[in-house]
């Protein structure tokens, strides 16, 4: 797909801020994120000194931005000190403006919450927590591989609200192995008995370079999925939360921004070991990315990148589209001229295509995936790739 390249929006927008903690107490057989087994201890001065060096980097690309949201995520952020991320966020602070109403989220990991943390984080001016919950079901969490039971979640979401937090999010996952949709409905009400503004609900997925891609477990089968979506899906409803999101359901209001600007393509800026970024300016618009291992990141020399590509008009179509194709809210066809710098035009006749199938709506501007398209995401993505087979 080939289009004239305008000047893609951003520079003059809020900025997202993602910040990677790479370690780990240990590794958990279904997770393929740059995560590591904390050896040792955890060099937290170093490291943090090392982002805000990468942050002083990359100073003259970001000049007017002005930070929307900051997301600190891992590995395990919660292994760190309250000083340490007081002082991440002091340094970020100093070197960029931050807005007044600026959303800044901590991802917890149940199994290491010590006493005062959780209170320590939010003084630091953390006022979002992400909790990896993942099950209530002890067995589950055993199989998971992971270093706290059910109890430990609840008493981290108690230490959270005793800490100043309101705006929690839990995390949890569904098919587990040999899960079935009473047990995964049960997670759902004890995540809710929680009351957390926020649930990211995820299917367990085997990828590639995990034990559990290499060791499968017994998962349930597609229509012991089907049940369990089905199961769950009016009990989050009758509770009050709206699925903004293929995997994100939030009381209103309660979106996640970070993310959300990830979805809506905005720009982010990525710090830390692995950590991804993507910058439009007046040249286009430019993904980088940084070393991946926290030794040979903590060794390297600012800005400790490991590749960078500008993205092209095909790259551009086609990861516009898969991140807004999976926001209920869809798109209209000025946000992603105004994204991606193309015009929109190219986009009608798959859009059209598609409407003429049922997999996608247009109401009052806005294109949408239907209910159909949305539970065939690929294959509406598909449409787009050059030479791609259609959906059928
Ligand atoms: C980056 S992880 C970090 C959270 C934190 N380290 C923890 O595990 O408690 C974010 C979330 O992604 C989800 N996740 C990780 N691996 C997954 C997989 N293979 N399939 C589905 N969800 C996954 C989990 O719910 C996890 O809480
Ligand atoms: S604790 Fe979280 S980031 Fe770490 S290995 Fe487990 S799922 Fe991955």
């Amino acid at each position: 797909m080939s289009a004239a390249p305008t000047v893609p929006a951003g520079g003059s927008e809020g900025l997202a801020v993602y910040v990677h903690l790479p370690w780990c107490v240990s590794k958990c057989p279904y997770c393929d994120f740059n995560s590591h087994t904390l050896r040792g201890s955890l060099p937290e001065a170093q490291y943090v000194a090392a982002l805000l060096a990468d942050l002083d980097a990359d100073l003259p690309s970001l000049s007017g931005r002005r930070v929307a949201s900051l997301f600190v995520g891992g590995g395990t952020p919660s292994l760190f000190s309250g000083r340490s991320i007081e002082s991440l966020l002091i340094g970020v602070a100093s070197r960029l403006e931050i807005a007044a109403d600026v959303e800044i989220t901590l991802e917890v990991n149940p199994g290491t919450v010590e006493r005062g943390r959780l209170a320590d984080y939010r003084a630091a001016g953390v006022n979002r927590l992400s909790i990896g919950a993942q099950s209530f079901d002890a067995g589950k969490l055993r199989v998971l591989g992971r270093i706290h039971g059910p109890e430990e979640i609840s008493a981290a979401v108690a230490e959270a609200r005793a800490g100043g937090f309101s705006n929690i999010n839990l995390d949890l996952m569904y098919g587990l192995p040999e899960q079935s949709p009473s047990q995964a409905l049960a997670d759902v009400r004890a995540a809710l008995a929680l009351e957390p503004t926020h649930l990211s609900h995820y299917q367990l997925t085997l990828e590639p370079n995990t034990r559990f891609h290499h060791q499968p477990p017994p998962l349930p089968d597609e229509d012991t999925l089907w049940e369990i979506e089905s199961a769950c899906r009016p009990v989050l409803v009758g509770a009050g939360f709206e699925r903004y999101e293929v995997s994100a359901w939030a009381q209103p209001g309660a979106e996640c921004r970070h993310n959300l600007a990830y979805w809506r393509f905005a720009d982010y800026l990525g710090l830390g070991a692995g950590a991804h970024g993507k910058l439009s300016s007046a040249e286009g618009v430019r993904r980088r990315w940084r070393i991946a291992h926290p030794q040979g990141y903590l060794l390297a020399a600012a800005p400790r990148l490991a590749g960078e590509r500008w993205l092209v008009a095909e790259d551009l179509v086609c990861e516009y589209l898969m991140n807004v194709l999976r926001l209920r809210e869809g798109f209209t066809l000025a946000a992603f001229t105004a994204r991606t710098g193309l015009a929109a035009q190219q986009l009608a006749p798959s859009l059209e295509r598609l409407r003429d199938r049922g997999l996608m709506t247009l109401e009052a501007g806005r294109w949408r995936a239907s209910d159909q398209g949305y539970a065939h995401l690929d294959g509406l993505l598909a449409e787009f790739l050059p030479a791609a087979p259609s959906p059928s």
